[in-house]
C-alpha cells in the first residue's frame, strides 16, 4: 500500500496485573508505543490494522491468577508486560502489509486479538471475510465464535424438534439472541431471561420472542419458571450457570437436553458454587458441554445457513458499540453488571 507511513503511534490496553475478585478499570491502562509498518523480508507476517475488537465473559477467567484457571490455556498474555487479549476473542481487521502467501494487502480478516491498535502476527491463523455485504462488525460475534457456538449448540447439542419448549439464559447476550431466534425458526417455544427491563422489552419487542423475564426482580426462579412453563422445559441453553440453574433442573422435563455454553455468573467467584445435580439422574437429563472450537469444521455450512436470514431481515441482531482503546476497560467490566445491551464490541478503527 504506498500511501502507508513508516511508523506510528500505536495504543495498547495492558493488565497491570491479575486479578482476584471483581476487577476495576484501574486493573488495566493505555499505553502508547510505536510501530513500523513494514515486515522483514523472509517473515510470513502480517502486519494488521484492528478495526473491531469482540468482547466474552470468558475474559474474565483470563484475568484471575494463571495457577488458578480451570482448564490449560496455551497462551495467555503475550510478552512481560501482559498485553490484554484473548487468543480465541475475534476481531475483525484489515491486512495493511502481508508478507504470507493467504493473505493480501487489503483483504478483511477475523481471528485471535490483541488489544491494540496495529498488530504484527508472525504466524497468521486468520480467517478471511469474503461477504462484505453485511456490516463487517458482524465478525466479531454472530459471523464468527459466538455465531458458531449458537448454532453448533442448539442444532447440534440440543436435538431440538418443533413444538419443544426452550429456555434461554442471558438473552440479550450475542449467544443467546441468536440462539432465540433459531429456536423460533424450529418452530420451538422460547422464554428468554435477562437482567433488566430494557433487556426483556427487547426481547420481546424487536426479537418476538413468546416470552421473556428480568431474572433480578424474581425472588423465586424456581415459581418463575413454573409460571412460564406448567408443564416442564424440554430444553435449556445454559449462559449463566448458579442459581438459575439450579432452578432450571427442578423444571426439566423427563429426558430434557441441557447445552452447557457458559456460566456467567461464577466467572467472578473464586470458588465454585453448588449445583444439586441429582435432578439429572431423577429426570434423565442429558447436559452436555461444549467448545465452539470443536465446531468450527461448521463454519461454511453455518453462514450458508445465516446470511441469508440476515440480508432478509429473518434474523435480527443488536450490538452495543463502544468507541476506542480508552473506552475498552470500562466496557469490559460493563459486561459483568449487565450494562451491554446487545453484543459488546469496541470499534478501534471504522476504516
Ligand atoms: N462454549 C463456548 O464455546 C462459548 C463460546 C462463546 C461464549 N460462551 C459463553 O456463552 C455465554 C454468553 O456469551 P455472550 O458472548 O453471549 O455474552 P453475553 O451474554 O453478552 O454476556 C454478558 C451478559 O452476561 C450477563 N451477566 C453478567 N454478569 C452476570 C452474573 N453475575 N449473573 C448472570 N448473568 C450475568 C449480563 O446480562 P444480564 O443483564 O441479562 O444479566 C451481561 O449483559 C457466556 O457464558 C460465554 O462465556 C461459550
Amino acid at each position: 500500500m504506498a500511501s502507508v507511513r513508516k511508523e506510528v503511534s500505536n495504543k495498547q490496553l495492558i493488565l497491570r496485573d491479575y486479578v482476584t475478585g471483581s476487577p476495576k478499570e484501574s486493573d488495566m491502562y493505555v499505553k502508547t508505543s510505536t510501530i513500523k509498518l513494514e515486515i522483514p523480508n523472509g517473515s510470513k507476517a502480517v502486519l494488521l490494522k484492528n478495526l473491531y475488537l469482540s468482547y466474552d465473559p470468558v475474559m474474565r477467567i483470563e484475568l484471575k491468577i494463571r495457577s488458578s484457571l480451570p482448564i490449560p490455556l496455551s497462551r495467555h498474555y503475550l510478552g512481560t508486560e501482559r498485553l490484554f487479549g484473548w487468543p480465541i476473542s475475534v476481531t475483525q481487521f484489515s491486512v495493511l502489509v502481508s508478507r504470507h502467501l493467504d493473505y493480501k494487502e487489503g483483504d478483511f480478516v477475523w481471528g485471535p486479538a490483541i488489544w491494540e491498535e496495529y498488530s504484527l502476527v508472525k504466524e497468521p491463523n486468520l480467517t478471511k471475510i469474503h461477504h462484505t455485504d453485511v456490516p463487517l462488525s458482524y465478525y466479531t460475534g454472530i459471523l464468527s465464535y459466538p455465531g458458531i457456538t449458537a448454532y453448533a449448540g442448539f442444532y447440534e447439542i440440543c436435538s431440538p424438534k418443533k413444538g419443544e419448549y426452550v429456555l434461554v439464559s442471558s438473552a440479550s447476550g450475542t449467544v443467546a439472541q441468536l440462539v432465540g431466534q433459531f429456536t423460533k425458526l424450529m418452530g420451538c417455544y422460547v422464554v428468554e431471561s435477562a437482567g433488566s427491563q430494557q433487556k426483556v422489552d427487547l426481547l420481546k419487542n424487536k426479537f418476538w420472542f413468546d416470552e421473556a423475564f428480568n431474572y433480578k426482580e424474581e425472588c423465586d426462579l424456581n415459581a418463575a419458571l413454573k409460571r412460564y412453563f406448567p408443564n416442564g422445559i424440554d430444553i435449556y441453553f445454559e449462559n449463566v450457570g448458579g442459581k438459575m440453574l439450579d432452578a432450571v433442573l427442578l423444571n426439566m422435563r423427563d429426558h430434557g437436553r441441557i447445552a452447557g455454553c457458559g456460566m456467567t455468573s461464577t466467572y467472578n467467584l473464586d470458588e465454585p458454587e453448588r449445583i444439586n445435580l441429582m435432578f439429572i439422574i431423577y429426570k434423565r437429563i442429558r447436559m452436555e458441554g461444549f467448545s465452539a472450537i470443536e465446531y468450527f469444521h461448521l463454519y461454511p455450512k453455518f453462514l450458508d445457513h445465516i446470511l441469508p436470514y440476515i440480508r432478509e431481515s429473518k434474523i435480527v441482531y443488536v450490538e452495543d458499540l463502544a468507541e476506542g482503546l480508552e473506552n475498552g476497560a470500562a466496557a469490559l467490566l460493563g459486561l459483568f453488571s449487565g450494562c451491554n445491551v446487545g453484543k459488546q464490541v469496541l470499534v478501534v478503527s471504522r476504516e
